[in-house]
């Protein structure tokens, strides 16, 4: 059995209990937030006896063996290296951190400590995207790829209305490319590793971040350009081009109904796939069973997707001049 505290009470972490709630022997068992009286509330909302105002002092609890981190950006990898100290695993929200310094020195931190670190990217660990990736070689050579998670975000109309919402921020490391652009970018590692070039092309709004951008990796025989938005919607489908056909599906944070066409047909075949009301039982499901097996294979692939996207990110907005607070 494993037992795990939660930080942060939007609504993510809703989901993440939800789902924690269908897995096996996966018990939420310890809650924090900032304020007492909204960390009761939540504890009582999902059960929970162990409540916590003060991160230090829950790292210090034996009452849970690993943490779900859903706080601001900006904040997570300070949270992280708390409870990697104290020999917790660490489940954090993507972005995972703000820079590769961040990474590595956590990484290093969770290693020290005989620990996991992993970041909740919940697209690549689902079966839709096993799918796809088991039906590469149908495609040939791949020529283009054309991703994107363009989502016009309410936050916005608050920027709008002279608000500053954490995720418009620099001082919670906010934008379009670390709050989206990372969904599309981490299915391009997973499935083709690291590009060879990267430039990245972003409309950036007086706050400092990026409320929409272009990200163009360059790989040896084609170039996946990535779209990503909270500014402007999309109702267009995401596509990998080969020579012998044409893989296609919805909303890259997800990956719905992945079909495949063939450079010969004009029917695309629908892949095998399952619906996904929430597809953070799956990730779940992933860093239960590599922690369990003591799967360093697999963890060490999961961390080098995580290190590619972050590496890249960085550099994106180091090409760009989006400079987060901290790094200032
Ligand atoms: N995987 C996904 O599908 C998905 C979806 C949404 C978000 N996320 C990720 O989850 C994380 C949280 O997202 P969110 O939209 O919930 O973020 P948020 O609204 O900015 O804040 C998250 C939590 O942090 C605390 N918080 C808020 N403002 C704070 C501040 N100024 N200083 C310190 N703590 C503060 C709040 O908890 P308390 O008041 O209880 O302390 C809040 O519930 C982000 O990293 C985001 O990228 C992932």
């Amino acid at each position: 059995m494993m037992r795990f505290g939660t930080i942060g009470t939007g609504w993510i972490t809703d989901a993440f209990i939800d789902a924690a709630n269908s897995a096996e022997n996966f018990i939420h068992s310890a809650v924090y937030s900032r304020t007492s009286d909204k960390a009761n509330a939540f504890a009582e909302k999902h059960n929970v006896k162990n409540v916590f105002t003060d991160i230090e002092q829950m790292a210090q609890s034996s009452e849970f063996d690993c943490v779900y981190i859903a706080s601001p950006n900006s904040m997570h990898a300070e949270h992280a290296i708390t409870f990697l100290k104290k020999q917790k695993h660490v489940i954090c929200e993507k972005p995972i951190f703000s820079n590769v310094k961040e990474l590595k020195e956590a990484h290093q931190v969770a290693e020290e400590n005989g620990v996991y670190l992993f970041e909740a990217m919940r697209n690549i660990h689902s079966p839709n995207f096993k799918s796809l990736k088991d039906n590469l070689d149908k495609i040939g050579n791949v020529r283009s790829m054309s991703l994107h998670l363009i989502q016009y975000s309410s936050r916005y109309d608050k920027y709008l209305q002279g608000e500053n919402p954490n995720i418009f921020t620099t001082e919670f490391s906010g934008g379009a490319l670390v709050d989206l652009g990372v969904y599309p970018l981490s299915v391009a590692i997973a499935l083709f590793g690291e590009p060879e070039d990267v430039s990245y092309f972003p409309i950036k709004l007086r706050s400092g971040v990026d409320g929409n951008g272009t990200l163009v990796l360059t790989y040896t025989n084609f170039t996946c350009t990535i779209l990503c938005s909270k500014i402007s919607s999309s109702y267009n489908a995401c596509e990998i081009q080969g020579e012998r056909g044409t893989l296609i599906f919805d909303d890259a944070g997800v990956i719905n109904n992945p079909r495949l066409f063939k450079t010969t047909s004009k029917e695309p075949v629908t892949l095998e796939s399952v619906s996904q009301d929430n597809n953070m039982v799956f990730e779940i499901d992933q860093f239960k069973r590599i922690i369990e097996t003591e799967n360093k294979q697999k963890y060490q692939e999961l961390k080098n997707i995580s290190y590619n996207v972050l590496s890249i990110t960085e550099e994106a907005r180091r090409q760009t001049g989006i400079v987060f607070a901290s790094e200032r």
